[in-house]
């Protein structure tokens, strides 16, 4: 079986490489994304293997059907890149729901800690030999209140994290457990989580209920000074009006792991030329925003597991027809009545 891979980055190939190897699958690395200017590269393989900026549109899709490629097997979670509905009774589409809540949850406390404790100024202070400590105030987390939007996977870890910390936790979920049998997790409205926390953690997908969730109206709710993280999707936070409320000092400080128009400029070394978004380098050059470049998924266990679960998801596929980890649009994709794939 080949598949066309995506992409690709040196750090995929090892666990892709191990996988395959054991399953009869070959991949071919394409570094290239999978767009309509590129679709033409998965001719003549029996799948494809995309990444979060990937683009699999409707165009892309027709492609794709056209070539007689049978599926996309996405390498992460988050599925807002594809055009679901397009892809029914054409392409079929599997994800890796779960790799390691852990790496995203872990990264996301410590992009908090470090940007709290200003661990970012002292590193680059002490390597100069600068002692000095003005400036370097941070505050306790202990006691402080963390809004969780979103307690799924990644999100009840976050929480776990957070209660170690004994922060007072208010949670909001569009979904939320039927039953709460956690006394220390509080599920709130929207409203009341954004005017009684400290510092507010996105952990929900990015959908049209979820786009821009942080805005600037929602921001003008905040206590003043909160901390706002985001590791789950960029387009959750409407960029701009971060930037003027961290002008304002509404926001005291953003850890930014996605950011809204990162397909452009995220996984890429891009340090020898001109910035092009201005909103991104004025966020970077802010003294209390920490932009790490989608980098909270990246541990050697989620790429353990990311590829063992793709490949597993082509084997089921191939052998039996379905994949449970298929996002059907018809069943929908995480639902209890999906039928595998079956109603394709
Ligand atoms: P999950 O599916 O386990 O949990 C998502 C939660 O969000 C669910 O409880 C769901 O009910 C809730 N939700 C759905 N719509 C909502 C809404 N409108 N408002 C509030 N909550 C809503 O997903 P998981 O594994 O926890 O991942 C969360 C997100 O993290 C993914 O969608 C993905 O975008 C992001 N992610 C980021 C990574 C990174 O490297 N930065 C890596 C992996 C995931």
């Amino acid at each position: 079986m080949k598949i066309a891979f995506f992409d690709t980055k040196p750090y995929d190939k090892p666990s892709f490489d191990k996988s395959g190897e054991k399953n009869g699958i070959k991949f071919k690395y394409f570094e290239t994304k999978l767009n309509e200017d590129t679709v033409e590269l998965a001719s003549g393989y029996d799948g494809v293997c995309a990444f979060v900026n990937d683009t699999v549109n409707a165009k892309v899709i027709d492609r794709l059907y056209e070539m007689n490629v049978k599926f996309v097997a996405l390498r992460c979670a988050g599925y807002n890149n594809i055009d679901v509905k397009h892809a029914f009774g054409k392409v079929h589409i599997f994800r890796v729901p779960a790799y390691s809540p852990y790496a995203v949850a872990e990264h996301a406390m410590a992009m908090l800690l470090t940007c709290v404790r200003r661990i970012h100024k002292a590193y680059i202070r002490t390597r100069d030999f600068n002692f000095s400590l003005n400036g370097m105030t941070g505050f306790d987390l202990y006691g402080k209140t963390v809004g969780v939007i979103g307690t799924g996977r990644i999100g009840r870890v976050f929480i776990d994290i957070c209660k170690g910390f004994s922060m007072n936790i208010l949670a909001y979920d569009k979904f939320p457990p039927k039953e709460n049998r956690d006394d220390a997790v509080k599920y709130v409205g929207l409203d009341e989580l954004f005017s009684h926390s400290d510092i507010i953690s996105l952990h929900c997908p990015l959908t049209e209920d979820t786009y821009h969730v942080i805005n600037k109206d929602t921001l003008a709710k905040c206590k003043k000074g909160v901390v706002i993280i985001n590791t789950s999707r960029g387009a959750l936070v409407d960029a701009e009006a971060l930037l003027a409320a961290i002008k304002d000092r509404q926001v005291g400080a953003a850890c930014l792991d996605v950011y809204e128009e990162e397909s452009e400029f995220f996984f890429e070394d891009l340090s020898g030329h001109i910035m092009k978004d201005d909103i991104l380098a004025r966020l970077i050059s802010m003294p209390n925003v920490i932009v790490t470049s989608h980098q909270a998924f990246l541990t050697e266990e989620a790429l353990i597991n990311i590829a063992q679960t793709t490949v597993e998801n082509i084997v089921s596929f191939t052998e039996n027809g379905y994949c449970t980890n298929e996002i059907c649009y018809r069943c929908g994709a995480t639902s209890e009545n999906c039928k595998n794939g079956k109603c394709f």
